[in-house]
């Protein structure tokens, strides 16, 4: 495995290679969810490059950039054990040195929820996934179901400006008692550990009632947010029933849908989501 900080290392160790590349992109901080994704890389590509960069242009003023956890050793650990060859770490100097001034900025899928209440935060997602796919140009690359929109964003980005990569979406990896794997569940405490489960209960409440039969989507909103009005520790950012392609709202659900809500269990923002189809 081959741990490198610059883009020219990259270009160089890309240009000997002629069969297919896979990409994950991550911040770092892995759990199994993060390693589902490296895990199905390796089984569809010869070459499998993981880059772990906290990227800073997606994170709000009052977000938690300096904070989010990070431990390289672990990770480098984890992914020589899943086979990885190439590892790019780049330092955020080599991402956005002084005079960095090009965006992308992806229009209509950002408004809704991730977008309405993290502005800003999908222009950096979309920025730097354009630099990564430039730089060790993928095959394919790999995103997870977990973040839903982000998925729908980077897919949108890709048709419509041509980009020569491949997007492969992974289910989302959740611990036994259903919580989604995510690096941020690091910063809960017991309490409000066992309170999180509240975010599967929801979305379990959403696919038990489409499965019963109902439409409505007002119906499975309210019952969801009751649902989690119950849970002292809890308070909802959204719980949205939308359009998987466009995330839309529907009012009525005809033939597919997705479930998703963001809900705050004390100071940590979680988000979750299940399809509906
Ligand atoms: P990060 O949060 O580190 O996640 C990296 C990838 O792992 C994302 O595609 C995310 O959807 C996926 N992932 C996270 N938790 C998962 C789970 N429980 N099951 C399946 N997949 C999961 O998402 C980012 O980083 C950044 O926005 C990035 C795309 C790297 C751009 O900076």
């Amino acid at each position: 495995m081959q741990v490198v900080k610059t883009i020219v290392e990259v270009r160089e160790l890309r240009r000997h290679l002629s069969n297919s590349v896979g990409l994950v992109p991550t911040m770092g901080y892995f759990h199994e969810g993060h390693l589902a994704l490296v895990k199905q890389a390796r089984s569809e590509n010869s070459t499998v490059v993981v880059s772990i960069f906290v990227n800073p242009t997606q994170f709000g003023p009052s977000e938690d950039f300096r904070t989010y956890p990070r431990d390289l050793n672990r990770d480098l650990n984890l992914l020589e054990k899943e086979k990885t060859d190439i590892v790019f770490v780049p330092s955020d100097d080599e991402m956005y040195p002084l005079g960095f001034s090009s965006w992308i900025d992806v229009e209509k899928v950002t408004e809704r929820l991730e977008g309405a209440s993290r502005p800003g935060h999908f222009k950096g997602v979309a920025t730097v996934c354009t630099k990564l796919f430039n730089i060790v140009q993928p095959t394919k690359a790999y995103f997870g179901q977990k973040d839903a929109q982000q998925a729908v964003v980077i897919k949108r980005m890709v048709a419509d400006l041509n980009m020569m990569v491949e997007i492969v979406v992974v289910l989302t990896v959740r611990e036994s008692d259903g919580l989604a794997m995510s690096s941020r569940n690091t910063y809960l405490n017991a309490e409000e550990r066992q309170a999180a489960t509240i975010l599967f209960k929801a979305l379990s409440l959403a696919r038990q009632l489409w499965q019963d039969g109902e439409k409505d989507s007002d119906k499975i909103r309210q019952q969801m947010t009751s649902l989690i009005q119950k849970e002292p520790l809890a308070k909802i950012d959204y719980v949205s029933i939308a359009n998987p392609d466009t995330l839309e709202e529907l009012k009525i659900i005809d033939h597919s849908a997705i479930a998703s809500l963001a809900v705050s269990i004390g100071k940590t923002r979680l988000i979750d989501n299940i399809l509906l189809e």
